[in-house]
């Protein structure tokens, strides 16, 4: 057998493929479920201005124009816009039952992941580590601080990371999908969060800022800058937004 075929890439793919001749069956027991959203309730709310959709955007040109732009600049957003983005990346649609149904699909309605950021430069919110509150519609305020030069680091010193006003940071919740979906987990929750950026890059398209989306970086360091564990949660991508330069 190829060397490739035997390394976790190719063994993650064939591990977890559905097929009608193998019962879905794993020896992984019990699994917690973390719940449906995260809050930090000891951390200070602020919340959101409800974006405002009268300026309409056409869609088919935000399609054709939306880039991933390394060139933004540290110039301030509104909290207007960051709003938008947020609205766009998470916003709560409706309402079936016990789901807050999103402005992006996630299988089983789970939404298997959590919404941070570091905020450099929004008039009117301070530097520092967010936590997106979902059903509240606000920003938690985790920790104070300029962690411009420590998240650049941490995303193998791309300069677009540096030159950012905004990056959002989203971590994978595990065991929030794996407790349906098993090992198949591995699959959804990158699916779902490959459709939560693409809705932030249209915003960001739409709004006439720049967004880039980041999968290269050192996991355990961002893990670290948003103080989660690395394991049940870990960071999985990452975008950032500022103003065209
Ligand atoms: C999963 C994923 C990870 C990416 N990671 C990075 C990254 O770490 N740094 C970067 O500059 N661009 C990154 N990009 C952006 C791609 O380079 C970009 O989408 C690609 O070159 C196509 O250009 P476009 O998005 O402007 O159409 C990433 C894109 C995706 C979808």
């Amino acid at each position: 057998m190829a060397d490739y075929k035997k390394g976790l890439a190719f063994t993650y793919v064939q591990g977890t493929k559905y097929s009608r001749e193998r019962p879905h069956r794993d020896q992984l027991g019990a699994i917690p479920s973390p719940g449906r959203f995260k809050t930090y309730p000891e951390a200070e709310l602020l919340r959101l201005p409800q974006p405002d959709f009268s300026e309409p955007a056409d869609l088919w040109q935000c399609l054709a124009r939306r880039r991933s732009e390394r060139n933004t600049t540290q110039d301030p957003l509104s909290e207007e816009e960051l709003s938008k983005i947020l609205w766009a990346a998470q916003g709560i649609t409706a309402r079936a039952g016990m789901y807050l149904l999103r402005t992006a699909p996630s299988a089983g309605a789970l939404y298997p992941f959590e919404t941070y950021l570091y905020v450099h430069n929004v008039k009117g919110v301070s530097q520092g580590i967010y936590h997106f509150n979902v059903a509240e519609f606000g920003l938690a305020r985790l920790r104070g601080g300029d962690f411009n030069e420590r998240i650049t680091t941490a995303s193998l010193g791309q300069p677009v990371v540096r030159k950012a006003a905004v990056v959002i940071i989203w971590t994978a919740m595990m065991l929030r999908c794996m407790e349906k979906y098993r090992e198949r987990a591995v699959r959804y929750i990158p699916m779902d969060l490959g459709h939560v950026c693409q809705n932030v890059q249209l915003a960001a398209t739409a709004l006439g800022l720049g967004s880039c989306p980041i999968g290269a970086l050192y996991d355990d360091e961002i893990n670290e800058l948003i103080e989660v564990d690395g394991e049940e949660e870990t960071v999985l991508y990452m975008v950032t937004v500022g103003k065209l330069s």
